[in-house]
């Protein structure tokens, strides 16, 4: 790996383990964001699903850049029989041992590693869910990942995508070590991944001042 990509990782995995295992830590300092999240993010999902008279099973979900479990908690568990998590930090994975609560139940493999080098098992899963992480990859690892990704869902499954997009140009935080990219960067790297946008949505009702946040659906 490059130096420079190396401390780009670094800098990211130093930043995450100064981070407490909270909702709040997982937010950003908008916690409060987490409910219209959530809801937002089922009214995108819920049609796809054949729970929902979509094409989509229901058993079994990845949830990418997982955290503590938020998403895995409040929206992945609720629809899906067996969720797995990927995660860098392992800190936060074993904070979802408490974190989840009865959800815990649904949760089958925490698996600690970065995205970059995550290879998610072939044809395992309906839908894999990556939410505020993929500002962490290069745009090589991106492709990359997606394009394992590919590989990994079944047919009829799904991968959703919810991120951060600038309206202008793309955006290197030094704090975090992470880019947020605009709609058209994003676009051409989901294209790169081999993959269709089937469905995008902007967030509403977010607090004034963060950056636009969409979600997109591809196959
Ligand atoms: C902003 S938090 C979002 C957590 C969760 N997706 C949510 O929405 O609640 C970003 C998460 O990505 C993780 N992360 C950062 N870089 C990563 C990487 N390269 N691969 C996997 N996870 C990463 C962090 O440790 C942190 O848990």
């Amino acid at each position: 790996m490059a130096e420079k990509e190396v401390e780009f990782y670094g800098n990211a995995k130093n930043y995450w383990e100064t981070i407490p295992p909270t909702i709040d830590g997982m937010l950003g300092g908008f916690p409060e964001v987490s409910t219209v999240d959530v809801k937002t993010s089922l009214a995108f999902l819920r049609p796809f699903l054949t729970t929902h008279g979509g094409n989509t099973p229901n058993n079994r979900a990845l949830d990418c850049g997982a955290g503590i479990g938020r998403v895995t908690k409040y929206l992945l568990t609720s629809l899906f029989n067996q969720v797995d998590m990927v995660e860098l930090n392992q800190t936060f994975l074993n904070q979802a041992q408490s974190y989840l609560g009865d959800r815990k139940n649904k949760v089958d493999r925490y698996i600690c590693s970065g995205l970059q080098d995550f290879v998610p098992e072939s044809g395992r899963y309906n839908v894999i869910w990556c939410q505020w992480v993929l500002g962490h990859l290069t745009d090589e690892d991106f492709v990359a990942f997606f394009t394992r990704c590919k590989a990994a869902i079944v047919p009829g499954g799904l991968i959703v995508i919810k991120e951060n997009v600038t309206s202008e140009e793309r955006d290197f935080d030094q704090i975090d070590s992470s880019y947020t990219r605009p709609m058209s960067e994003m676009i051409s790297l989901i294209k790169r991944s081999g993959l269709k946008i089937i469905k995008t949505k902007k967030q509403e009702g977010l607090p004034p001042g963060l950056f636009a946040v969409y979600m997109f659906a591809m196959k």
